[in-house]
């Protein structure tokens, strides 16, 4: 049985923060910004917006290119590290909005690498004949757990959603394989201290040290960043037996421009397939390549037979790719 997408959709916050807008809030200028990661401005949730409302926005646009209706969803999986509560899943909250009253529905936590360890997950249920038409979704309200007065971080990072439905099919047009990878050395190079069971958001000491807001060595994140997404690359191009000749387009995971750059430069990959957005969103985490894949898919880039590549990296560490025959 294979395994094809068969609908993408998106869904961003009307607000937007740019650049210059920053300059008001911390110490840092649009110059260094947009040299240091490409980045000139992100979407950011109003009051009465969370993690579900795009998630379920995206989900609802994916289906509708898909001409799938809810009920016939067998699957939500939702890759996000800003649900909307530590429980229960917003996966669920997600059925709930659609009526995807049929689904089975859970969150997965595997940070910027969220959507294709869904998708990998996925394509396992529906190759072993589990479900048939699956909704994965990457989601993310990063501007709720960013330290606005941190200038190191809160100027990478944007609020989206993102979504793919991936159906059982016959026919060539297929996702040809999904690779994950997980390195737990370097948790806490890139993660979020307080409200988990460790510093409790009920400690006072977790509000007073700041310890509710994402923290990151950017350094370090940045070159296990270009390292990790390369390895990926490649094992994706090796088991399907191609180079990176023979692809049409790679998106990779929006973090910043020069990881990309130097991403690309690694696999020998041209600036004419790679395709970015974070100019206009940052990172978004999880929602980073759901987002660009159907932007991409709505402009038209991508055509039947098209070979596709998209590789991850997030914290924990974790980073994968998948391999798409479009
Ligand atoms: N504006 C102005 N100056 C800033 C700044 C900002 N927003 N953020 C940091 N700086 C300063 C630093 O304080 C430092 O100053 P110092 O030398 O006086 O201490 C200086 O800029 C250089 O910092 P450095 O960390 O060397 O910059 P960099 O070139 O590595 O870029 C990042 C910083 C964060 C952009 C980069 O490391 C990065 O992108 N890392 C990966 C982040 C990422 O993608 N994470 C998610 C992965 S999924």
């Amino acid at each position: 049985m294979n395994v094809r997408i068969a609908g993408t959709g998106s869904a961003l916050p009307g607000k937007i923060l740019t650049n210059t807008e920053l300059e008001q809030l911390v110490d840092t200028s649009d110059e260094w910004i947009t040299t240091r990661t490409g980045i000139k401005e992100r979407r950011i949730a109003v009051e009465g917006e969370y993690t579900s409302t795009f998630a379920a926005e995206a989900g609802r646009r994916a289906m509708e290119m898909a001409g799938v209706h809810p009920e016939e969803i067998d699957l939500i999986i939702l890759g996000t590290v800003t649900p909307d509560f530590p429980f229960p899943s917003t996966a669920c909250i997600v059925q709930d909005l659609l009526g995807a009253t049929n689904a089975t529905a859970f969150d997965l936590s595997a940070a910027c690498s969220g959507f294709i360890f869904g998708l990998s997950i996925a394509e396992k249920y529906i190759r072993s004949g589990a479900a048939r038409k699956i909704l994965v979704i990457g989601a993310e309200v990063l501007s709720r757990i960013v330290d606005w007065q941190d200038r190191n971080t809160c100027v990478l990072f944007g609020d989206g959603a993102g979504a793919v439905v991936l159906e059982a099919s016959d026919g060539d047009h297929s996702l040809l394989s999904t690779h994950t990878f997980s390195n737990g050395s370097y948790w806490n190079l890139l993660y979020q201290p307080g409200s988990g069971s460790r510093n409790p958001a009920t400690n006072s000491r977790t509000i007073d040290e700041r310890l509710i807001y994402l923290k990151m060595e950017g350094n370090d994140v940045f070159k296990h960043a270009v390292r990790s997404m390369e390895e990926a690359a490649v094992k994706a191009l090796d088991a399907n037996g191609l180079s990176a000749s023979d692809l049409t387009l790679m998106i990779p995971h929006q973090a910043n421009r020069r990881i990309i750059d130097a991403t690309a430069k690694r696999l020998g990959l041209g600036a004419d397939r790679l395709f970015t957005n974070l100019e206009k969103y940052g990172n978004t985490s999880s929602a980073s390549i759901p987002i660009a894949l159907d932007e991409a898919n709505r402009q038209g880039l991508l055509k039947p037979d098209n070979k596709l590549l998209v590789v991850a990296f997030g914290g924990g560490f974790t980073y994968g790719s998948a391999l798409i025959n479009w």
